[in-house]
């Protein structure tokens, strides 16, 4: 039976993996997850389905065996955040380097058959060409930028060297269901959803112009199951996104129009490390890898708005 491993698969984009796989008929998925930032409830209704153990990635010796032998390990678990890796640069290091070295080397030890793992669309900076292409020379800003591109040539080193497949997947600000908002650090749109159920002005920092290839979730789980699989493509990298570019004064309007309420935002200065624009080449994925983006980012938005308002119950703002 073959054996798929999701790290951080209690955190958001991690446990809708989980969910996909679990979709696709595999029949033993060993979650690794520390609970630092994934929580259990994002795996409520499938904790029966899955193999779960509370370990972290920085300790080699609890990770190595739960990687023995498997299938397909997808790489999920991480610090996110660009202002967090600067607030607090030490956790986000550990996790992010030191813990993504242990995964591959754990896959490699354990003659694993492939880890796909999580990059990030951040690794391009502010380079000024849009759409950002795979072969651009990456120009990392802030920690976090830089962490996820170590991990992207410990994939392509440990390919070529110790003979691991792997692939990397640059995902472009991946949002939807069970995003978690509750932090200052959480991805945007979340806290964008927060505010307008709330009936608040949310904060922009900067003008509000910059723009990000917002990505939904499924579109990102789609393209994991993919990369698992295709051929001859060990040690790549690809972008993990739609195409498109929407600023946030773009998405806020749009959430406004949703709910049918007018609520200005408020600005602020801009955030250090932040990138200007975002934006997805994605002809290698669809060449190598079939990506066929499914959600249009007004369709991502609506499912992911509807999500929020059901965990809050009939009594939230309709
Ligand atoms: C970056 C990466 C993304 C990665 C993520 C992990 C880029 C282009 N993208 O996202 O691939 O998944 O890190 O954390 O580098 N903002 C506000 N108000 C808020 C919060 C944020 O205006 O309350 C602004 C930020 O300044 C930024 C944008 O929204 O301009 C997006 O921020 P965020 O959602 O944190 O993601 P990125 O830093 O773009």
């Amino acid at each position: 039976m073959r054996k798929y491993v999701v790290t951080g698969g209690a955190g958001f984009i991690g446990s809708a993996l989980v969910r996909g796989l679990l979709r696709e008929g595999a029949a033993r998925v060993v979650v690794i997850d520390n609970l630092l930032t994934g929580r259990l409830e994002n795996l409520a209704e499938v904790r029966g389905s899955i193999d779960f153990h509370r370990a972290d990635i920085r300790h080699y010796e609890e990770i190595a065996p739960l990687l023995e032998g498997a299938g397909v390990v997808f790489h999920e678990a991480a610090i996110p955040s660009v202002p967090r890796s600067i607030a607090d640069p030490v956790p986000s290091h550990e996790i992010n380097i030191d813990g993504t070295f242990n995964v591959f080397r754990a896959a490699a030890a354990g003659k694993a058959g492939r880890v796909v793992y999580a990059a990030s669309s951040s690794a391009y900076g502010d380079t000024p060409v849009l759409p950002k292409v795979e072969t651009m020379l990456p120009q990392p800003k802030s920690p976090y930028a830089l962490q996820k591109l170590v991990g992207e040539y410990y994939a392509s080193v440990f390919a070529s060297v110790f003979g691991l497949e792997t692939v990397s997947l640059r995902y472009f600000n991946v949002f939807g269901p069970r995003q978690d908002p509750s932090s200052p650090y959480s991805g945007v749109l979340s806290l964008f959803i927060q505010a307008i159920l709330e009936r608040r002005s949310p904060i922009i920092y900067g003008d509000g112009e910059q723009s990000r290839d917002f990505t939904y979730v499924e579109d990102v789980v789609a393209l994991n199951l993919k990369a698992a699989r295709a051929p001859g493509i060990s040690g790549k990298c690809y972008n993990a996104g739609n195409g498109g570019r929407v600023t946030l004064n773009q998405a806020w309007d749009l959430l406004q129009r949703f709910e049918g309420v007018s609520l200005p935002a408020r600005y602020g200065p801009p955030r250090p490390g932040d990138v200007r624009d975002s934006q997805a080449d994605t002809v290698a994925a669809v060449r190598d890898l079939g990506h066929a983006p499914g959600y249009s980012f007004e369709q991502g938005l609506r499912l992911t708005l509807e999500w929020y308002k059901e965990q809050r119950g009939p009594s939230s703002s309709s």
